[in-house]
């Protein structure tokens, strides 16, 4: 821009974008910035002084949609505040509860501008520009027929690699969204829609440019990512084994991870490339949710224990070393005492070097949410506590196995001492190590040294 531009230039404009949830949303408010930054805006951590605020919301479990109303509460001050000094707000609410509630929102918060869906926030700019034209409060929840990653791949194409959102040496990729499986606690199906997935040049192609930008790790995201079937331009159908063996060949790129898989969809070809391929990490997020086949029966999971199973001793038949993640859910309706000792029971014979565990949430709208055998709140928490008191033990079992073991360390980070680097292990634990030749971004070998419940600590050799 030469100098006379620069004096022209309207200042930019700000926005403040809030992610609640999973990793998708925060790689959606990404490409929301992008989106946004096409029309001047910069990002701001300063809710009070945005120009545009969005908060791009969750739905998946209790309360959440409770903590979005209250921070809309919040921001009433922030916009009041702005429009005695003539300064405009616009309030935005995406993501899940947005699909969810739609309406209801702006009931409940009139002073929210825009609601729109996950499916839809490639539209963003169109609906500041209606709305800052006088239009009355915006509700886009459609589920649209034009795949919306394919406006964002334009947009890319018109501004080339500028747009690869390049934050750090690890980033997250979208290569699938939404879920056709059902579970009968579930939103997300309701949320996020049919199970799509993004075609395979698409993919290598935001994977090149992440790597070119400096990105040496990349996590592939979906809801049921281990579903995908994306087209290529070779007339195949690409499953995600086939993908991730494409994507290694990228010069420069270290890592592959992906998440989060359903046990049903672990076919042959993606546990070839825990064997095969160096770069896919020996880690892996598997759900099983319930140790109980009645339960997991009441679920609609779809796949009985021994399935489970079965699919963790073919993984680790091929790779010893992968260590495993996993979600559970404790009191689902109609859970008695010995289901949850068999979930108990499941995790002891598996072994977790990680897990999330969750009070179920009736959710509306959802075939569990009108089961009429409800498990109490008291046992509930009680269950919680004991699940995850063992999966804590297993968590620090596992740190503590690493103590001698030897590795390769992405550096991600610096730490909170000088000279102190933190990075990522294989199987994603945080580590920290002190260097001062080592730099961000780096690939160094290291031998674990000190375990906590958290993170490593490790030399370079
Ligand atoms: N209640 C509790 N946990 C849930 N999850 C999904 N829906 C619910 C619900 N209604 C959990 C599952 C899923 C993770 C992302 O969130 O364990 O794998
Ligand atoms: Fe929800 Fe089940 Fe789909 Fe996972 S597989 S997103 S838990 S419906």
């Amino acid at each position: 821009m030469d100098d006379i531009d620069a004096m022209n230039a309207e200042p930019d404009k700000k926005v403040f974008i809030k992610t609640y949830g999973c990793q998708m949303n925060v790689y959606d408010s990404q490409r929301m910035e992008d989106v946004l930054s096409g029309e001047g805006y910069v990002g701001t951590d300063q809710p009070e002084a945005a120009d545009l605020v969005i908060l791009n919301t969750c739905h998946i479990r209790e309360k959440a949609a409770e903590k979005v109303y209250s921070e809309l509460g919040r921001l009433r001050n922030y916009k009041h505040g702005r429009e005695k000094t003539g300064n405009d707000m616009l309030i935005a609410v995406a993501g899940c509860v947005a699909q969810a509630e739609g309406e209801e929102i702006i009931r409940r918060a009139p002073i929210v501008d825009i609601v729109f869906g996950p499916q839809t926030y490639q539209r963003l700019p169109e609906f500041l520009h209606r709305r800052q034209a006088g239009e009355s409060a915006i509700v886009e929840t459609e589920f649209p027929t034009e795949d919306k990653f394919d406006r964002l791949d334009q947009s890319d194409r018109v501004r080339g690699p500028r747009t690869a959102v390049a934050r750090g040496v690890s980033a997250f990729l979208t290569v699938q969204e939404g879920c056709n499986k059902f579970c009968s606690f579930c939103v997300v199906p309701y949320t996020r829609g049919a199970e799509f997935s993004r075609p395979v040049e698409r993919i290598i192609g935001e994977a090149t440019r992440l790597v070119a930008a400096g990105v040496r790790e990349i996590t592939l995201l979906g809801q049921n990512v281990n579903a995908y079937r994306g087209a290529a331009s070779d007339g195949c159908s690409w499953s995600l084994g086939h993908l991730l063996a494409g994507l290694s060949e990228i010069e420069g790129l270290e890592r592959l991870r992906y998440t989060t898989s359903h046990p049903r969809d672990m076919d042959d070809e993606l546990i070839a490339q825990h064997a095969t391929n160096p770069k896919v990490m020996p880690y892996l997020h598997l759900p099983v949710q319930s140790g109980s086949d009645r339960v997991l029966k009441a679920m609609n999971r779809r796949h009985t224990v021994e399935d489970y199973i079965a699919v963790i001793e073919r993984l680790r038949r091929v790779r010893q070393d992968i260590a495993l993640s996993g979600d559970f859910i404790v009191g689902f309706p109609g859970e008695t005492e010995a289901d949850f000792e068999a979930t108990m029971s499941l995790v002891r014979q598996v072994t977790y070097a990680q897990a999330y565990s969750f009070k179920y949430s009736s959710r509306p709208g959802t075939p569990a949410a009108d089961r009429s055998d409800q498990v109490d709140d008291y046992v509930k928490i009680d269950r919680l506590s004991r699940l995850q008191s063992l999966l804590g033990d297993q968590q620090r079992e596992f740190n503590g196995s690493c103590i001698g073991r030897e590795f390769p360390l992405l550096l991600e980070r610096s730490g909170r001492h000088d000279g102190q680097l933190v990075g990522r292990s294989p199987y994603l634990q945080a580590v920290h190590v002190s260097s001062n030749q080592a730099q961000i971004g780096d690939m160094v070998n290291v031998r674990v040294e000190k375990a906590g419940a958290n993170s490593l600590s490790a030399h370079i050799i």
